[in-house]
């Protein structure tokens, strides 16, 4: 049924479902930029949202649906036309686990310990084949669905390779592919595979536009395609940049992505994050707070936060019993041993922490581990300072989050890699996110900031954070790909 006028394709859509003891189906909100992003697209009639099923209990629910299709299941998707794509478990399990976020996303994070890893051995050759297979099934399902001249919106280095096939199918679309992630500089990016590193670029050059979080992405990416595949770059004055390679010229834009200001504030003042901020304040008293809220991802540096966090209390001991780090690192891909080692690493530490420094009156450090969004937005509320310290980072939203919600302004610590750091710098603590004594340096700075700068840089900063919400990026995107003719 070649209906839709606009679609969308993300490895993770915006719902997940969880099976109960008793067999039923529950879902709940997927989480990660861009998730948030796009829940732009609202309830458009147009538009549909093609995902995958990312786990049994999604496969049922996506086996229960005619077509697949969510909401015609009753799911509630936020209003949305979801189409959830059952690709068998192996290949799935390679395509995301092995080469999406063992590898691609290590890459554009710098996040190999080089010595040992990577190693791209027989079993990667494996990998790479169920990464093609997994991206045909995206491009085979998006071309039965696309209506004449539709514009499709692909994201992020889960599908690198749709756009390309996609094109293979339908040549009349017009096809758009963002990176949510930042994108490697040419010579570590070198490391991949020379066939690999080459289909990634060509796949991605099938789009009519690629586009980033931030110019710096852009001009990697641009770098990249220069290097490896030595096309041709060129800069017409006033537009994109665009990149020639074997007869066909692919635009490479920038759109930031920006916190969703209104939803934000609303939310952030029901009930239930008022419960949940009753409770945090019970627990950290009339002290200082420092927030962090993370997936518990590699690239978000956790360790070194607490380093520094440590590094603090160490060196500055009049901020024994008066401030609270308030750290929240959430369960993330749990299929990779790395991420789940990471988990223990962040737990042995906040352990130590508090046993260095903790007494029967004062916790240092509030670690939770189980997701909770009102709770989020509570220490959202609380925050005194924000700490925000990835090793790299497409943008990360939650920098622009925190100084929207905090009550009373939030000093914001933040790493000059984050994508973030472009558009927040002259408000925010910059700091180079392996430098823990620069780091707790920062937290110092930021707890004995004057409350009348803190809560004007806070002002300025949720300002910024608000400028580019997620409804403009997304028809920003839409209005670059359908203003030209296709390519
Ligand atoms: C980042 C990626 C997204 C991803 C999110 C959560 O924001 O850019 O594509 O959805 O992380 O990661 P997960 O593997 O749980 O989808």
């Amino acid at each position: 049924s070649r209906s839709a006028r606009i679609l969308v394709a993300s490895n993770r859509g915006p719902v997940s479902f969880q099976e109960a003891d008793d067999g039923t189906l529950t879902s709940r909100r997927g989480g990660g930029g861009l998730v948030t992003g796009l829940s732009a697209i609202g309830s458009d009639e147009a538009a549909v949202w093609v995902c995958a099923a990312l786990s049994d209990a999604d496969r049922r629910a996506a086996a229960q649906a005619p077509q697949g299709r969510l909401d015609a299941a009753g799911h509630d998707t936020g209003g949305q036309a979801v189409r959830m794509l059952d690709i068998d478990r192996e290949t799935f399990h390679q395509a995301y686990n092995g080469v999406a976020n063992s590898t691609l996303w290590f890459v554009h994070h710098l996040l190999y310990d080089t010595p040992v890893s990577p190693a791209f051995d027989h079993a990667f050759t494996q990998e790479w084949a169920s990464y093609l297979r997994y991206n045909e099934a995206f491009a085979s399902s998006l071309a039965a669905e696309a209506a004449e001249g539709a514009a499709v919106l692909v994201q992020d280095y889960h599908l690198a390779l749709a756009p390309r096939l996609l094109r293979e199918r339908r040549p009349d679309l017009r096809i758009g592919h963002f990176s949510h992630t930042p994108w490697a500089p040419a010579e570590y990016y070198r490391m991949l595979p020379d066939e690999v590193a080459r289909d990634v670029l060509t796949g991605m050059l099938g789009a009519d536009r690629a586009a980033f979080l931030t110019r710096r992405w852009a001009d990697a990416f641009v770098d990249c395609c220069r290097v490896v595949l030595g096309a041709t770059v060129e800069r017409p004055a006033g537009g994109d940049l665009t990149v020639v390679h074997q007869g066909r010229t692919t635009r490479v834009g920038v759109h930031g992505l920006g916190a969703d200001a209104e939803f934000l504030r609303e939310r952030a003042h029901r009930p239930d994050v008022g419960s949940r901020l009753r409770a945090l304040r019970e627990e950290v008293g009339d002290r200082r707070t420092i927030v962090r809220v993370d997936r518990t991802e590699l690239s978000k540096n956790i360790v070194r936060g607490l380093l520094a966090y440590r590094h603090l209390l160490r060196t500055r001991p009049q901020w024994r019993g008066k401030v609270v780090h308030v750290a929240f690192a959430y369960p993330s891909r749990h299929d990779l041993a790395v991420y789940r080692e990471y988990t223990a690493a962040v737990r042995r530490i906040a352990d130590e922490i508090n046993e260095e420094f903790g007494d029967d009156t004062w916790q240092p450090l509030l670690v939770h581990v189980n997701d909770d969004f009102p709770r989020s937005l509570a220490a959202y509320r609380m925050a005194d300072v924000a700490l925000v310290n990835p090793i790299r980072d497409g943008m990360n939203l939650v920098a622009k989050e925190i100084p929207i919600v905090s009550d009373a302004g939030c000093a914001l610590v933040l790493s000059r890699e984050a994508g973030a750091a472009a558009e927040l710098a002259a408000d925010a603590l910059l700091v180079n996110p392996y430098d823990v004594v620069q780091t707790a340096e920062a937290l110092h700075r930021a707890l004995t900031m004057p409350a009348a700068e803190r809560a004007e840089r806070s002002r300025r900063l949720a300002a910024a954070g608000a400028a580019l919400p997620p409804q403009r990026w997304f028809l920003d995107q839409l209005a670059a790909l359908t203003g030209d003719a296709p390519g």
